[in-house]
């Protein structure tokens, strides 16, 4: 199906999105964030998906960053505005999606490309990838989760390295750091996603969806332990929850 800025296809349970402005590298524009996020909810939806993959359209970039054209002249309450728009219908909508996520990094990751993979839950690079938060060489600093999610991910030094020198870095470093799961030759990038999802897909769809929301609460703080016991109690008496265990019992893979 083709729409505005995005390319989606529904194959084999897996919900593909291609961001398709391949000539401004992908850039995030308001009218493509708010196309993805009608991309997400539409997944979401359908019950034939059970994983999404986000990708980017040409061979050059993910997605190079924020559209910077968009944002030139803009003041504090502009650039608030922006942030939280981006971050609510975006970002934060991805991290919290029950269905997982897997960012498919053929290229450019940078600023709010390298965000919006860091906002799903997997991400599998080529090995031509770059990646960066190069915001301060603009004059600005990560406004869509960045300074957040990239400690999480590479932890402090790491990540005050990357958002201070605004260097990029390629896969195999990104792979060391923790920052992508798995680095691959370009022509395996769908393969390899492909091999991911049904390893993810063969599970439990209900442990899937508790166990994002269980990582998700992790800030080493009670909350997250309190979060964690309640999800999997949630577990327990579900269909799943049946099928898992007899299926254990009957020495046999289970069918959910
Ligand atoms: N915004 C708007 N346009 C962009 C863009 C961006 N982030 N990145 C690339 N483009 C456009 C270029 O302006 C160019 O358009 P024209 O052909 O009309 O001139 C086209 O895409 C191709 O780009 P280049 O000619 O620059 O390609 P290149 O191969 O020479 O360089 C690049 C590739 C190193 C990725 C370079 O394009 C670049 O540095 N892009 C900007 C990266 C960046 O700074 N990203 C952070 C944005 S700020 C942000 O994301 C804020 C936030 O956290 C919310």
């Amino acid at each position: 199906m083709i729409g505005k800025l995005t390319l989606i296809e529904v194959q084999d349970n897996i919900g593909w999105v291609k961001i398709n402005r391949e000539k401004k590298l992908n850039a995030l524009n308001r009218e493509l964030i708010d196309e993805l996020h009608e991309r997400m909810v539409n997944f979401q939806n359908n019950p034939d998906v059970k994983v999404i993959v986000i990708t980017g359209g040409g061979d050059k970039a993910f997605v190079a960053g924020a559209d910077i054209s968009e944002f030139s002249n803009f003041g504090f309450k502009e650039a608030a505005a922006m942030a939280c728009h981006g971050n609510r219908v975006l970002f934060d909508f991805i991290e919290k999606l029950e269905k997982p996520v897997i960012a498919a990094i053929n290229g450019y990751a940078l600023g709010g490309g390298l965000e919006l993979a860091m906002s799903c839950h997997l991400r599998i690079a080529t090995q031509k990838a770059k990646m960066g938060l190069p915001e301060v060489t603009l004059g600005i600093i990560p406004g869509y989760g960045g300074t957040q999610r990239l400690p999480a991910l590479i932890g402090k030094g790491n990540a005050m390295e990357m958002i201070l020198t605004g260097d990029m870095i390629d896969s195999e470093k990104a792979l060391k750091m923790g920052l992508v799961n798995q680095v691959v030759p370009e022509e395996k990038l769908l393969e390899t996603t492909i091999i991911m999802a049904e390893r993810i897909m063969k599970n439990a769809p209900n442990s899937i969806k508790c166990a994002i929301k269980s990582i998700n609460s992790a800030d080493g703080t009670p909350k997250g332990f309190q979060e964690e016991n309640f999800q999997f109690s949630n577990c327990f008496g579900t269909s799943d929850f049946q099928e898992g265990v007899t299926a254990f019992f009957e020495k046999r893979k289970p069918k959910f």
